[in-house]
């Protein structure tokens, strides 16, 4: 048998799929005094370039409360043609088309090999791309420059089927009717409150669909709004002249929410439930209108945390409110919403974050739109697979399917609730809970959500029939060539009793699984509670974590709360942006973000991980850290030197020359390929951006001023850094110490 560690990483390989525990202890009251909940990371999108979708739809139990896709984990009795639902135990009938089964001929759906299967829909309708493009013309040149070329370089790599859409704000909010032969029309608007609905779309001439139309997603729309919405190949999109004339800054005239408009224009131009991106490229806070976060007093700067504790931030609430009714209507039509926000100071991500979160969308933070953080992410965004798809997905909608010995929680990701009610649904909720089913409405290969369960089966019950507890995972989306299709993902996992059983638990343990998803619980808390109450709450978990050992409480989780739940250092906006990444990213990139990866190159040997500690700092090294959101190029003192003295020109030090490299290509193809691009710094020892590397590696130097507005409500205990490892090894020692 496979150890632990490799079931572990076939099963995230194949299924997108990493457990806390991997053996589940058989009683609620077990359970329990685990303390890290039976949970799972979920990626459903996991990029398998082995999955051929299947041209057939999915078979269902026959039962209306179940509804479970037929799967490997079925019994199936081939002669009379019946399987029993796994998750139910309903017999059902196999369809007409399945007359020819046998034990020899089986559909791909019940090899274990297809625990994880995608079906394409038959029925139904091609569905078009929607992409709608909201452009704050409010910038300097510079960077409008910059963001024209980036934007016509993505409607190069649009499919020439797909609909475009063109809004732009600066003193004024545009809607441009595109594609008048060359001619292209605008509708101006101010951008303040006194637009009414009603007005706004008859000025647009958008009337409402009427009833007689049809409801289909094939009626209306094309009819009465294709003078908004273009098919890229008929229009002759020329944003370098769409674009050009409107430029203004923000010191010059305060600039309206762009939101205003959208919230009545597009829900009529767009085609409900269906695909569709609505791009925002902001290069300021907004000063007008509802969704304004900033006075239009040039000297009233914008919120900061020390504000906001105050009760000093008076335009966040109704803000955050406007755009909380912006997300949910998006995201009840199935539309994402992406948010680029590039400029110097904050722009309202904190009060916009829902628009991303509720609808999947993506949120990238640069200084601004001439970076390559910016330009290389927004093109990485239209990346296509080798079938020549783009890698996203729309309108997803997530079901969760269990056994009946276990119960969904909830989940922790972009997702919004279906209030989707069931026998898998449990009473206790963690995360977006009282549901089995969410929306996602943007996924991509690595969106990952994080779900949470309940072990429902009673203490004295018997180990439940079979010996092993299911899940399915059903995830409906658009495919971005226009089908509809369904990925199934079942897996299953042994129960076994805690009192006799113990090791085989605590072997089952995945501890970086566990990091992750105990530490997305903390930054929901934080997001849903206030600062304080989240470290006591914490403080909480880890005291019944660590129970009795002698361990340091709380230093245990320490290093999330370094990077995560304590905002002090950041401001609201970075918070929000490094939250919203740790939020949707899967395993591998979100323990990057709790503990960054340090690499030194030298003389002595190839490039070696290292302790992320001041005692990797040596005078004949270079290093390379990688924190998700930066990679850094530290040179030591000597290296350094010869650097300067340019030894890596002479021929004869070309092995100088080589390990400069090193470090330099690597970093390139870390570049290369995360999302958002990472910052790159290059620097050295004495160097001024040095701090970046010194702060990570000597975190009690950053603790004095991380904790100062803690202090004023009741200060946390300052602790020794701790890594990664010694909460990892707290959490493993948990799992053994809950046989006792
Ligand atoms: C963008 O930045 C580059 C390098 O910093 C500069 O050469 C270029 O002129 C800038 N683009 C614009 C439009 O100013
Ligand atoms: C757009 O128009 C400008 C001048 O009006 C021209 O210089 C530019 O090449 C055009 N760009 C494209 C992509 O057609
Ligand atoms: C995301 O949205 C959910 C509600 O759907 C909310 O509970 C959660 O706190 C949000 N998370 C972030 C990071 O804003
Ligand atoms: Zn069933």
């Amino acid at each position: 048998m496979a150890t632990f560690p490799e079931y572990i990483a076939q099963n995230e390989e194949r299924d997108g799929v990493r457990f806390s525990w991997n053996v589940w202890p058989s009683s609620r009251l077990e359970a329990t005094r685990m303390v890290v909940p039976v949970a799972a990371l979920f990626t459903p999108l996991k990029e398998r370039t082995d999955l051929p979708p299947i041209q057939y739809e999915p078979v269902l139990c026959s039962r209306a409360t179940c509804r479970a896709v037929l799967n490997p984990l079925c019994q199936v009795d081939y002669r009379a043609k019946l399987w029993a639902c796994n998750f139910c135990y309903q017999r059902n009938q196999f369809p007409p088309s399945y007359a020819g089964i046998s034990e020899v001929n089986q559909p791909a759906e019940l090899l274990p090999l297809f625990s994880t299967i995608e079906y394409v829909v038959q029925r139904g309708p091609q569905m078009p791309l929607v992409f709608l493009y909201v452009v704050d013309t409010c910038m300097e040149d510079e960077d409008l420059q910059a963001l024209k070329e980036s934007l016509q370089m993505s409607l190069s790599l649009l499919p020439p089927t797909a609909l475009v859409g063109l809004i732009t704000f600066g003193r004024m909010v545009q809607v441009h009717e595109l594609g008048c032969e060359g001619i292209s029309k605008s509708y101006v608007f101010r951008g303040t409150k006194d637009l009414n609905a009603k007005q706004l779309q008859e000025m647009l001439g958008l009337t409402k669909p009427s009833a007689a139309q049809g409801r289909g997603p094939q009626a209306a729309p094309q009819q009465s709004f294709n003078r908004f919405l273009q098919p890229v190949q008929k229009i002759d999109m020329n944003l370098t002249d769409l674009l050009g004339s409107y430029h203004c800054a923000h010191w010059a005239s305060p600039c309206p929410s762009p939101w205003v408009l959208l919230v009545f224009f597009y829900p009529q131009c767009t085609f409900p439930n269906t695909g569709a991106r609505i791009m925002t490229f902001i290069g300021g806070p907004a000063t007008q209108g509802p969704g304004m976060v900033v006075g239009d007093e040039l000297k009233t700067p914008i919120r900061s945390w020390h504000d906001i504790e105050k009760d000093n931030a008076k335009f966040m609430k109704k803000a955050t409110k406007h755009y909380e009714s912006l997300a949910n209507r998006a995201s009840s039509n199935g539309h994402i919403i992406d948010i680029y926000a590039c400029a110097l100071d904050q722009t309202g991500l904190l009060e916009m974050k829902c628009c991303t979160n509720y609808t999947g969308g993506y949120m990238v933070m640069a200084d601004s739109f001439n970076t390559s953080l910016f330009k290389q992410t927004f093109q990485r965004v239209f990346t296509k697979d080798v079938q020549g798809s783009f890698k996203m997905a729309f309108a997803a909608t997530l079901e969760v399917k269990t056994s009946r010995e276990i119960k969904v929680s909830g989940a922790i990701g972009p997702c919004v609730s279906l209030n989707a009610k069931g026998p898998c649904v449990s009473e206790n909720e963690i995360g977006t809970g009282g549901t089995c089913q969410w929306k996602v409405c943007g996924l991509d290969p690595s969106t990952t959500l994080a779900l949470y369960f309940e072990v429902v089966n009673q203490h004295n019950a018997p180990i439940p029939q079979g010996g092993r507890g299911a899940i399915q995972f059903v995830t409906q989306y658009q495919h971005s060539s226009g089908q509809r299709r369904i990925r199934v993902t079942t897996t299953a996992r042994n129960w076994a009793d805690a009192q006799t059983q113990i090791q085989s638990i605590a072997a089952s343990f995945d501890q970086e699984a566990a990091a992750i998803l105990m530490a997305r619980l903390a930054v929901y808390r934080a997001e849903t509670e206030e600062g304080p109450d989240v470290l006591r709450w914490l403080d909480r978990q880890l005291i019944r974590l660590v129970g009795e050992h002698t361990c340091r409480v709380s230093a245990t989780i320490d290093l999330n709360r370094k990077r995560l739940i304590i905002v002090f250092n950041n401001s609201p906006d970075e918070s929000s942006y490094y939250r919203h990444h740790f939020n949707r990213q899967d395993l591998t990139q979100a323990l990057i973000m709790i503990q960054p990866v340090l690499y030194a190159y030298s003389f002595n040997g190839p490039p070696e991980p290292v302790l992320l500690d001041s005692s990797s700092i040596l005078p004949d090294r270079i290093l390379l850290m990688d924190t998700f959101f930066q990679i850094l190029i530290y040179h030591g003192e000597t290296v350094a030197q010869w650097r300067k003295a340019g030894y890596q020109d002479m021929p004869e030090y070309e092995n100088f020359k080589h390990l400069l490299q090193a470090p330099v290509d690597d970093a390139q193809e870390l570049l290369h390929t995360r999302f958002p691009m990472p910052r790159y710094i290059d620097t050295e020892h004495g160097g001024s951006q040095a701090r970046f590397l010194l702060s990570k590696v000597n975190p009690s130097q950053t603790h004095n001023n991380m904790y100062t507005w803690g202090q004023e409500s009741g200060a946390p205990i300052l602790t020794d850094d701790v890594s990664l490892q010694v909460f990892m090894d707290h959490l493993k020692k948990l799992a053994v110490s809950s046989a006792a």
